[in-house]
């Protein structure tokens, strides 16, 4: 590889937004606002903020500002947990957390059982990936007991995974310890799985021997389709017909659509891919937006399609959100190019009053847009297959917050506004595959890494998880991102007119701005009824449980940055205890909480762990030596990153 090229660290790639690869200059709020108040007054912080949205008639008080009454009822019944780190997990009294699936397990009745010291790719691909975000739950016949586990792995830690590795140097840019066996085990370890689970007599297992079971890797073969398909920025040597390509990666968050297939959502795609265009190629501008240029993992050394300069189209096939079928372990992944590519994050989607399927998906850099896209046709309850194609046509928007608490989804349909020849799209298959330049000329508001978006059914209100954003600067701060240097993250709660989520307008106000209240300088704006342990520092991944409520997944919490580990805290959002929140879980030392996901009783929440032991400060871990143990002493492999399930002791609802 070219000795000026940087690496990253797979943990760098996960936190992307260090990138930075919005180049326009055109879409601060903060710009706008200035125009009408004094600046000044706008650089005095949130409060200035919360006068201007008052000037401008926004339903304008914080969560804190609101009058909280004493000894109010929680509609969360746990009892919260202490914050805090240390090399377990814990869960709030009463509750049950089991172990239900880890790095390596055997998914399939004769598939070989882990052994780190002999592994390999054939194995691998046989064994539970690495790193899950997303957890779905799909039920089978209804069942809260019986269903599909749909789950991405994300990626891989290989100084955690592999023995003798140790941290690599990030200066060795031609990865020097990579073998292509290793690779090819990450690239195993890579992409999701379909796993059949049951609970019996009170416990979850994983059904081995079902028909359902499956793993996908970067090895896949997979569909392209809808508009960007076949179109010539799409071939390959390999695939001249531009509809046809192998794996996915870097899957994130994604979600369930009613029709019961799982939308699985590449991200940071940017990391597989090394060498370069030339700075003149057509596509140079395309790949720098997209942050390509700084790999984390050595792929492009051994397989040329991952070598920019050997197969230039290649990254044009990856970033999109794939829709995959459970229910048929044969069916070809497919990658529904009419959602857009971006780094997505995730999925989650809800049937529209009129029928038509709405999915929210949030690009997570820094700086970064917040999309929706929504069908032409409608949900079929009656004929499952007919809602195979509904990914493939429809609307993709990107959103605008306007300073008054108002808010616009921007089209991004070729031939309308900028989107036309001149600016370089030439079709709608150019628009969808640079979905952010496009939505740059649109005007999209910049936002601190969208993450996970859900829905409310009970409400229709919808909530942006916004993880932070350390680079924004006093003079870039807008109503919609109100803080410079977000560390902490905040919830943004939008409110589509008429509830109809297929409108083009909404409403829209900060939730919560996250971080510990006690410090006034955070500017944090949980209720004054939560606790020392019940703020929390960067919203990544959420959940709405069946009873309409919000519940939290963190990312980037540590002893340093919040005195407490990453977990999962549960968020009132309506009534007067709205912005309180609880402590529910915590995860190991070094480790991110992924999921959450609820059966649809509410009985079983599944949660992620992410990269336990992965630790940044003092010593790194290594497989050798990890910061922690964590979840099984007896194997002497305690970084197995891991799918739990939550249960309440005695039966019931989780909360
Ligand atoms: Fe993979 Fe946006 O976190
Ligand atoms: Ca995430
Ligand atoms: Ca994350």
């Amino acid at each position: 590889m070219d000795e000026k090229m940087t690496r990253l660290r797979a943990s760098e790639l996960e936190d992307s937004g260090d990138v930075g690869n919005n180049p326009t200059a055109n879409l601060t709020m903060g710009e706008v606002i200035a125009a009408r108040f004094n600046r000044r007054d706008l650089l005095r912080g949130s409060l200035a903020v919360a006068a201007i949205s008052a000037t401008l008639g926004q339903r304008a008080l914080a969560a804190n500002e609101q009058p909280a009454k004493k000894g109010m009822a929680s509609s969360f019944d746990f009892k919260e947990i202490e914050a805090g780190v240390d090399e377990t997990h814990h869960v709030a009294e009463g509750y049950d957390a089991q172990v239900l699936l880890r790095w390596g397990d055997p998914i399939f009745a004769d598939a070989p059982d882990f052994d780190p010291m002999s592994q390999s790719a054939q194995k691998q691909s046989r064994q539970f990936g690495y790193n899950t975000d997303f957890v779905g739950y799909i039920p089978i016949d209804g069942s809260s007991d019986h269903g599909l586990l749909v789950v991405n792995h994300e990626y891989t830690n290989e100084e955690l995974m592999f023995p003798g590795i140790g941290v690599q140097d990030s200066k060795d840019v031609n990865f020097s310890k990579m073998t292509k066996d290793l690779v090819d085990i990450e690239m195993a370890a890579h992409g999701g799985a379909v796993v059949e689970i049951q609970r019996r007599n009170g416990r979850w297992e994983v059904v081995k021997d079902s028909r359902y079971n499956r793993r996908i890797t970067a090895e896949t073969p997979m569909d392209i389709t809808g508009p960007a398909a076949g179109h010539e920025r799409m071939k390959t040597a390999a695939d001249p017909s531009g509809r046809r390509v192998h794996g996915m990666v870097n899957n994130c968050a994604g979600g369930v659509t009613p029709w019961g297939t799982w939308l699985s959502c590449e991200e940071n795609f940017n990391g597989y891919f090394w060498g370069k265009v030339a700075d003149d190629h057509a596509e140079a501008k395309n790949y720098k937006r997209y942050g390509l240029g700084s790999p984390a993992y050595a792929w492009g050394k051994f397989h040329d399609r991952f070598d920019v300069a050997k197969e230039p189209n290649e990254p044009n096939r990856f970033g999109w959100v794939v829709e995959i079928d459970p229910f048929d372990p044969t069916f070809v992944p497919k990658k529904r190019t009419a959602l857009g590519r971006t780094k997505h994050e995730g999925a989650a989607g809800i049937t529209n009053q009129d029928g038509r399927y709405v999915v929210y998906l949030g690009d997570d850099e820094r700086f970064d847009y917040v999309y929706k896209f929504v069908t032409a046709g409608k949900v079929n309850r009656e004929d499952r297959a007919a809602n195979f194609g509904l990914l493939d046509e429809g609307t993709l928007y990107v959103a605008k917050y306007n300073p008054d608490g108002t808010g616009e989804w921007l089209s991004l349909v070729h031939g309308e506004g900028p989107l036309t020849e001149a600016n370089g799209f030439r079709s709608q298959a150019d628009v969808l595959i640079e979905t952010r330049r496009a939505a740059d000329l649109l005007g999209a508001t910049k936002m601190d890494r969208p993450e996970d978006i859900e829905a409310n059914p009970a409400t229709n209100r919808v909530y942006v998880m916004l993880t932070n954003n350390t680079r924004r600067k006093e003079e870039q701060v807008d109503p919609a991102n109100p803080r410079a240097n977000n560390a902490f993250g905040h919830i943004v709660e939008m409110m589509p007119e008429g509830g109809d989520h297929a409108a083009k307008t909404f409403a829209w106000e900060v939730l919560v701005k996250c971080g510990d209240p006690s410090v006034a300088s955070v500017g944090a704006t949980f209720s004054s009824e939560t606790t020392r342990n019940g703020w929390f520092g960067m919203p990544d991944n959420c959940a709405i449980d069946s009873q309409g409520r919000l519940w939290i997944s963190t990312d980037g919490n540590s002893a340093k940055t919040t005195g407490r580990a990453d977990g999962l805290w549960a968020l009132e959002t309506e009534g007067e205890l709205r912005g309180t929140s609880k402590h529910f879980f915590r995860v190991p030392l070094g480790a991110e909480m992924c999921g959450p996901c609820f059966t649809p009783n509410d009985e079983t929440l599944f949660l992620a762990v992410q990269h336990p032991a992965e630790v940044d400060e003092g010593a790194p871990s290594t497989f050798e030596n990890p910061a922690t143990r964590w979840p099984d002493f007896k194997d002497n492999m305690p970084t197995r990153p891991s799918v739990l399930v939550i249960t309440k002791q005695g039966g019931g609802k989780i909360a």
